[in-house]
């Protein structure tokens, strides 16, 4: 939003305007402005504005005020002037001024680039949705090509419920956004899950319209979907659909058929995590055996995409290998379920591997993200569009406390230790002039991480095979070092700290992510349930684990239910059936901190939390006293259900 526009100026006549005081120290003198140009007489009206802009894009906010002051004060009636004037009075929370001045803008050119979009901004800010939900519309019949746009647009209808707007407005974005292949997929599920509320859809005929609705089957190829209303729902359906082909009764019609595929996706991206029936698993042997009897239906195989990914059946079924189709669709879920797995086997060949793998925790470890990796993500936001310096970044997070190294003179060399999928790393790209290595135990993490950056066109990423324990061997200092959620999967954290600050410069910075004893109470209990009946960590207990929950068999874990890691396999085994798990408090963290001669720079919390925490420590400025946030955990102990997340910096040893 704060970028400056640049498209040529508009060309109406306007009213007065009357500039509003910005309360940056201007110099006096308005009229004199000096323009670089090389011509001796008077700068043009075009110079002027184009100065203006250039300090605008240069982040020399003071100097452009001036400028553009001066151009409204002289009546340029410029639609980029009155814009980036609104722009700029908006970044300092003058809202009501900000939007006088847009509209302006879209007054003499309702056509000038971004201008629908920031006065939507505008309207969201001063709390009136319903009208910033009409520009956010018009910006996307004409573009919405920026990614900052839709990612924006995106959590502003997550954010804000479904039931103020139209719904066929949000169908219209819904439709954009999911084609934008940068949003998350629980953004986007937040969105679909307001806009089709099962709970209000009771009557079955209605419930079975829905097959037939193209939103919601492109909706299961892109989002997980986190709800167990959806989930009973697109289980029934697919028992259906499997009762009615193993049996033969009747063939599909082409929606159902299509519908199927969907669901293929959807049960392939949950990693299968919906039980199954005895009943069920009949009718696929039944399946089974017509496929393998030469039975050429190409419904037989959707279906059973629906309970097993296609590759662990080729072997089983080789008809499925020689399967082919020239409808997309039908491509799409062959390569899903097919070719990327199989890209993956070929990655992993190539992996770069360094050192043993010795250690017996890290050996178990290694064997659960090798048979499931996590997370398993699908989309990311174009991380590429948002860099910044990484004191910048490290800034921004750790708010209001404040670093000042120079982190811009040269190339920031970056170490994501126990990178997983991938997800993570890309993230990281948001560091300015960096260059990035990612670690990580397990290989088919990797592989997954490798395919889809090669997807993106990333390739400057260093990925390596090896454990933090050997992290040495890289023979390579770094500046930045994060790992999160790593350090408590492993038989000692304290060795793995001490092998990340082996190789972390000297006032180099290093955030980690702990979970935290006081947060995870119920997944401990959860654990011990697990652990106390010997329940064997397999996909099938793990099923019927989330089975039970949802039927109100074990009542004490029915909050897992809004947990959007509930909905994954991968996901609850990391939840609570993990091999490896220490949890922290805060006192063991400031030892941990003090023991090797680390700075505490300060938690990754939303606003809201550091907002409460100054009420209660108003004293504390830098909010970086472990103490006092320990007190304020103790007062709500849910504060760090994520983990604790930090930053240290190595600038005492
Ligand atoms: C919960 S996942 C987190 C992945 C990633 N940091 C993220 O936030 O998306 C933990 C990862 O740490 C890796 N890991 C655990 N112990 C490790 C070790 N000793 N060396 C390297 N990686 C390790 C695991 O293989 C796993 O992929």
């Amino acid at each position: 939003m704060d970028s400056p526009s640049q498209k040529g100026a508009g060309k109406k006549k306007i009213n007065e305007v009357k500039t509003f005081p910005v309360p940056f120290p201007l110099e006096k003198n308005q009229g004199n402005l000096t323009i670089n140009s090389k011509s001796p007489s008077k700068p043009s009206k075009e110079q002027i504005i184009s100065q203006a802009i250039r300090f605008h894009e240069q982040g020399k906010i003071i100097e452009a005020t001036k400028y553009y002051q001066y151009c409204l004060n002289h009546d340029f009636n410029d639609p980029i002037v009155f814009l980036n004037y609104g722009t700029i009075l908006r970044s300092i929370g003058k809202l009501k001024k900000a939007e006088i001045f847009i509209r302006k803008a879209i007054n003499i050119d309702p056509n000038l680039q971004d201008v629908h979009f920031k006065l939507g901004v505008v309207l969201n800010e001063l709390n009136r949705p319903k009208e910033a939900i009409k520009y956010f519309l018009y910006e996307s019949y004409t573009s919405l090509d920026n990614t900052k746009k839709s990612f924006y647009i995106s959590n502003f209808l997550s954010e804000n419920y479904q039931t103020i707007f139209d719904k066929e407005d949000i169908k219209y974005l819904l439709n954009i956004l999911i084609k934008k292949d940068n949003i998350s997929h629980d953004i986007l599920f937040n969105i679909f899950n307001q806009l089709y509320d099962l709970e209000k859809i009771l009557d079955d005929k209605e419930k079975k319209l829905l097959l037939h609705d193209q939103l919601i089957s492109k909706s299961l190829e892109r989002m997980i979907f986190t709800s167990q209303r959806w989930e009973n729902f697109l289980r029934k359906i697919r028992e259906e659909i499997c009762s009615i082909l193993a049996n033969g009764s009747r063939v599909l019609i082409n929606s159902e058929s299509n519908f199927l595929i969907s669901l293929a996706h959807q049960c392939f991206i949950n990693e299968y995590v919906y039980y199954c029936t005895n009943k069920e698993l009949n009718y696929i042997k039944i399946i089974i055996n017509k496929m393998n009897k030469g039975e050429k239906n190409k419904d037989l195989i959707f279906v059973l995409a629906c309970y097993y990914p296609l590759y662990k059946l080729i072997e089983l079924i080789p008809c499925i290998k020689s399967f082919k189709s020239t409808e997309i669709k039908i491509n799409n879920l062959l390569k899903l379920q097919i070719g990327d797995r199989k890209q993956e086997i070929e990655l992993s060949k190539r992996l770069k591997k360094l050192g043993n793998i010795n250690d017996e925790i890290s050996k178990k470890v290694m064997t659960q993200y090798e048979n499931r990796p996590f997370p398993s993500w699908r989309n990311i936001f174009d991380i590429d569009k948002l860099k910044k310096y990484a004191d910048q970044k490290i800034n921004d997070e750790i708010n209001p406390n404040i670093i000042s190294p120079n982190f811009k003179s040269k190339k920031l060399k970056v170490l994501i230790a126990g990178c997983g999928t991938g997800q993570q790393v890309l993230l990281a790209k948001e560091y300015k002039n960096s260059e990035i290595t990612g670690i990580e135990l397990s290989s088919s993490s990797l592989s997954y991480a490798q395919r889809k950056f090669n997807e993106l066109g990333i390739n400057n990423i260093k990925l390596i095979q090896m454990d933090i324990l050997e992290l040495s061997l890289l023979k390579e200092k770094f500046d930045l070092i994060e790992s999160i959620g790593v350090l408590h999967h492993m038989k000692s954290p304290e060795e793995g700290l001490k092998a990340l600050l082996e190789v972390l410069k000297i006032n180099g910075f290093l955030k980690l992510g702990l979970y935290s004893k006081k947060a995870r109470g119920t997944i401990q209990a959860a654990r011990d349930y697990i652990e106390s009946r010997n329940i064997e960590v397999n996909e099938k207990n793990i099923r019927k684990f989330r089975m039970s929950i949802f039927n109100g068999d074990l009542p004490e874990f029915k909050s897992f239910i809004q947990e959007p890691l509930f909905y994954t396999v991968s996901g609850v085994e990391d939840l609570c059936f993990h091999t490896q798990e220490w949890q922290f408090n805060l006192f063991e963290i400031q030892q941990m901190i003090e023991t090797n001669k680390l700075d505490f720079k300060g938690f990754l919390l939303p606003q809201s939390i550091k907002s409460l925490y100054a009420k209660y420590f108003p004293e504390d400025k830098t909010q970086t006293n472990l103490q006092n946030w320990a007190r304020f955990e103790e007062k709500h102990p849910s504060t760090f259900a994520g983990m604790y997340n930090f930053w240290v910096s190595k600038t005492k040893i």
